[in-house]
């Protein structure tokens, strides 16, 4: 299976980004050098969805560790940690993104007594190898997740979980991508996802690039078509998982989760294990990011309100546990008990 696009790529001495606020109109790569750069990248949403954030980041903190000429490790690491809080700063909803800075973080204090130049490398590689762990853990991600869709099903999705999201294949979008595969004629509905429309603009870009039957959907359509028997499951990413199952994913799953539990449709999340954080009980200690409201009074840059209007624009929500069905994961598919199985999965 393989794809034509990558969203994100090292070349040699700095990073590539096929900038997502461009598509599906232009396809456009954009050399990134510095950690200023990947910063405002992630903060501008030229590089989004969970898991492609936190690579952007690894990426990052070794353009801007390059730069440093600290005499010895001690002032090395303040300067490291700073750039790793500032990175953080960028979008604090996706777990990918500290789980893959700490990750870097540990990895240099194992190795504090090296050269400060190797420690530097050590930092590119670890990179390096989020990106690729990425790649690997989605194809698994998706061969699990297929294995429960049946034939000439309508799956529902929302936002963009495929590989601009990701290192490759995606998460929700995987698990449509290995299902499509297996001949399984499958169609998929998909959710445009206001303000910024991830889904019409990217998972559409995607599902035509990968040739499988879709229909884009505005987001009030969803409630409708699965109370008429035209949804057999609804697949979905993550931004953040707590211990007990609660999920931050993009404004308006949470809606759907309850039409799914009302109508009797399963909910699956699909997400890689770089996106629990056990360090949180429940979605209550998530912090949710609230974004600009010319998001939601603009499109494309052109009012479609009043001047003056005020708009409330949180760019993600919680799902609470007892709406999902199941977790796909790369070590399987995760069922209730949430708290007592997500444990398991890092024992
Ligand atoms: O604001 P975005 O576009 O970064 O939001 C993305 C999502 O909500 C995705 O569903 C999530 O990150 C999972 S992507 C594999």
């Amino acid at each position: 299976m393989k794809q034509a696009y990558e969203s994100i790529s090292w070349e040699e001495d700095h990073l590539s980004i096929l900038d997502q606020t461009q598509l599906p109109l232009r396809e456009i790569y954009s050399d990134v050098n510095t950690i200023g750069q990947v910063w405002d990248a992630i903060k501008k949403l030229k590089v989004r969805g969970a898991p492609a954030i936190g690579i952007a980041g690894a990426y990052g903190l070794y353009l801007g560790v390059r730069e440093l000429d600290s005499k010895n490790f001690t002032s090395f690491n303040v300067e490291l940690n700073r750039w790793i809080e500032y990175l953080k700063s960028s979008r604090p909803t996706a777990a990918n993104l500290s789980w893959a800075l700490e990750r870097i973080n540990q990895t240099v204090y194992a190795n504090k007594d090296k050269e400060l130049d190797e420690i530097k490398e050590i930092i590119l590689k670890t990179a390096k190898t989020i990106h690729d762990e990425d790649k690997r853990v989605c194809k698994k991600i998706g061969e699990n997740g297929s294995e429960l869709v049946k034939k000439q099903w309508n799956i529902l999705t929302h936002c963009n979980t495929g590989a601009l999201a990701t290192g490759a294949y995606g998460t929700a979008f995987s698990v449509i991508l290995h299902a499509h595969h297996q001949e399984k004629d499958i169609h998929v509905w998909v959710d445009e996802t206001r303000p910024l429309l991830q889904g019409a603009r990217l998972t559409t870009w995607e599902l035509q690039k990968a040739g499988i039957p879709f229909h884009l959907i505005t987001d009030s359509t969803a409630g409708s078509l699965m109370n008429t028997g035209k949804v057999d499951i609804v697949v979905v990413g993550a931004d953040r998982v707590t211990a007990n199952g609660d999920t931050a994913n993009k404004i308006g799953t949470y809606s759907l989760a309850v039409l799914a539990k009302e109508n009797d449709i399963p909910f699956y999340v699909a997400l890689p294990l770089s996106t629990f954080d056990l360090q949180s009980e429940t979605g209550e200690e998530i912090e949710i990011e609230e974004r600009q409201p010319e998001e939601v009074t603009h499109i494309s840059k052109s009012p479609i309100t009043p001047k003056k209007t005020d708009a409330y624009n949180p760019a993600f929500d919680i799902t609470p546990h007892k709406y999902i069905t199941g977790f796909i994961t790369e070590q399987g598919i995760v069922k209730p008990d949430f708290k007592k199985n997500i444990k398991k999965l890092f024992d």
